[in-house]
């Protein structure tokens, strides 16, 4: 595909964005699809935030994924947020039509989208220990609560920010979900653990190689599900999960399905999820079992 003046622009804006696969991830699906997109990487500093996110209007872009540290903050900005977002407080993804932004958040859904179709769990009426607090444990307890699940138990090593999460979730969801807050230095206390279905680590702990296992993995009860929302590489927990015949996933689809609902949100395409997971498979040496 050769840029030309009719090219349509989208991209990412966060401070420091050098790591980011995206624009990799989705300028392969816009060839593959022959879409006359490109997906450009920009170093936004928080100062010059409400500076960039105008300038998607003014440039005529399509949109833009937003990154770390501007997922809150960009709120501010836009014309309209959709419920999701709102909820959460994140916004992930910006379209820009007719002259408006509209925020979205497709951290959740590309989650429950990666347990549903690549683990094959679906969360209706199950019981969830989620540990963490930050953007990816708030994306997933919000989608969590949408699916029907019976309970969610959060725990977080900083109790005040589980607290926040807390409070928000009660806040925002009017079902039958039942929440519970469980103090960090509990978390491996008898009892706890006996009735979950799905076990999420939220945290960043697992990124690194020698990084310890948050959970007492003989705790887990037989076919709990493990995810990890860690997708650079297998974890001590996945490794863990595996030598219990546990079914497992880790992040990368999380971060497949987050872009094509992105791209989706952008093109009005399905994404092409196999080009877009092949790419990352070469990146990362990718964990995927079923027990
Ligand atoms: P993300 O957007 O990926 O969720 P984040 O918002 O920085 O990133 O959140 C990181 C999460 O990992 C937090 O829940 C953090 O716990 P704190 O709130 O106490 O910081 C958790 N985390 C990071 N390192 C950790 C560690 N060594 N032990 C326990 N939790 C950790």
């Amino acid at each position: 595909m050769r840029i030309n003046s009719k090219t349509k622009i989208v991209g990412i804006f966060g401070y420091p964005i050098v790591h980011s696969l995206s624009p990799v991830l989705h300028n392969a699906a816009f060839a593959k699809l022959g879409l006359d997109f490109v997906y450009l990487s920009f170093p936004v500093k928080p100062e010059d935030l409400e500076d960039a996110v105008k300038a998607i209007k003014s440039l005529n872009m399509v949109g833009v994924n937003v990154t770390i540290p501007h997922k809150r903050k960009v709120l501010d900005y836009l014309d309209e947020v959709d419920h999701q977002a709102r909820m959460m407080t994140s916004v992930n993804t910006i379209l820009h039509q007719d002259g408006r932004l509209i925020g979205y958040n497709t951290d959740g859904e590309g989650f429950l989208e990666s347990l549903r179709r690549e683990g094959e769990f679906d969360p209706q009426g199950k019981r969830a220990f989620v540990i963490g607090a930050g953007g990816a444990a708030c994306a997933i307890s919000f989608a969590l609560v949408k699916t029907g699940i019976k309970s969610i138990i959060l725990t977080n090593r900083t109790p005040e920010k589980a607290k926040i999460l807390l409070e928000r979730l009660k806040k925002n969801v009017k079902n039958q979900c039942k929440f519970s807050l469980v103090d960090f230095s509990q978390r491996n206390s008898p009892g706890i653990m006996d009735k979950v279905d799905l076990f999420i680590n939220a945290t960043s702990v697992g990124m690194h190689a020698g990084d310890s296992v948050l959970i007492n993995p003989d705790l887990f009860p037989s076919n709990t599900f493990v995810y990890d929302v860690v997708y650079n590489r297998k974890t001590e927990l996945l490794k863990e999960a595996e030598e219990r015949n546990l079914p497992s996933l880790g992040g990368v689809g999380m971060l497949v399905y987050q872009a094509t609902l992105s791209f989706k949100i952008w093109t009005s395409r399905k994404a092409p999820i196999d080009e877009m997971r092949n790419i990352l498979r070469a990146e990362f040496n990718e964990h995927k079992v079923k027990g």
